[in-house]
């Protein structure tokens, strides 16, 4: 059974690939630039921090930021992105304070701030989870073009598949670029000071 669930779970993780392949290569045959899409992530938002605060993109205090989709009941992709994400932080050093850090749940029933807040502060402090009211969340799932669906599970119980990309926004809060699943670390890295960089 425990078997079983792994390999359900690899399949999920290569299907959200396929799917985001696909919605990219969509965007990309509309026939429009791929700047001008890219450009269509992002955009202002309204949440609520993991300290119960209103948050919304002045948050990151002018500084560009990474940000992240998931929910604290995932098994598996969201605890490696977020330990990862941790591990990258701890990479950039000092210039890990010129980027912004966020974890937006995408299943903000069960995640309340309070749960939020024990969860990312088990990875890292600097990284600041964030949910809201269900409409909040779903606008910023629309905004970021973020793949987030409930799947029933048994006993009335559900989980979410979502986009495991990490998004790269820019201080002015547009599109830098993503930071894949599994993603090398260094890779993972050097992007992220690229990242910087576009801040001066
Ligand atoms: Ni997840």
């Amino acid at each position: 059974m425990k078997k079983f669930r792994y390999i359900a779970w690899g399949l999920v993780v290569v299907l959200l690939g396929a799917v985001g392949y696909t919605m990219l290569m969509q965007n990309s045959n509309t026939g429009t630039n791929s700047v001008v899409e890219a450009a269509d992530i992002g955009g202002s938002f309204s949440l609520v921090d993991h300290n119960g605060q209103s948050v919304d993109q002045s948050a990151f205090n002018q500084k560009p930021f990474a940000i992240f989709f998931g929910f604290t009941n995932c098994p598996d992709v969201c605890p490696t992105s977020l330990y990862e994400m941790a591990g990258w932080i701890e990479k950039l050093g000092p210039d890990s304070e010129k980027l912004g850090y966020a974890f937006v749940s995408v299943d903000p029933t069960r995640d309340t701030p309070d749960v939020l807040k024990d969860y990312v502060n088990a990875f890292s402090d600097k990284i600041v989870g964030m949910t809201g009211s269900e409409e909040q969340v779903a606008d910023i799932i629309k905004s970021y073009r973020v793949y987030a669906r409930k799947v029933p599970l048994e006993y009335g119980d559900y989980t979410m598949d979502h986009t495991a990309s990490v998004y790269l926004m820019k201080a002015d809060g547009t599109f830098h670029g993503t930071i894949a699943y599994g993603e090398d670390p260094e890779t993972a890295v050097k992007k992220l000071e690229n990242l910087v960089r576009t801040a001066s």
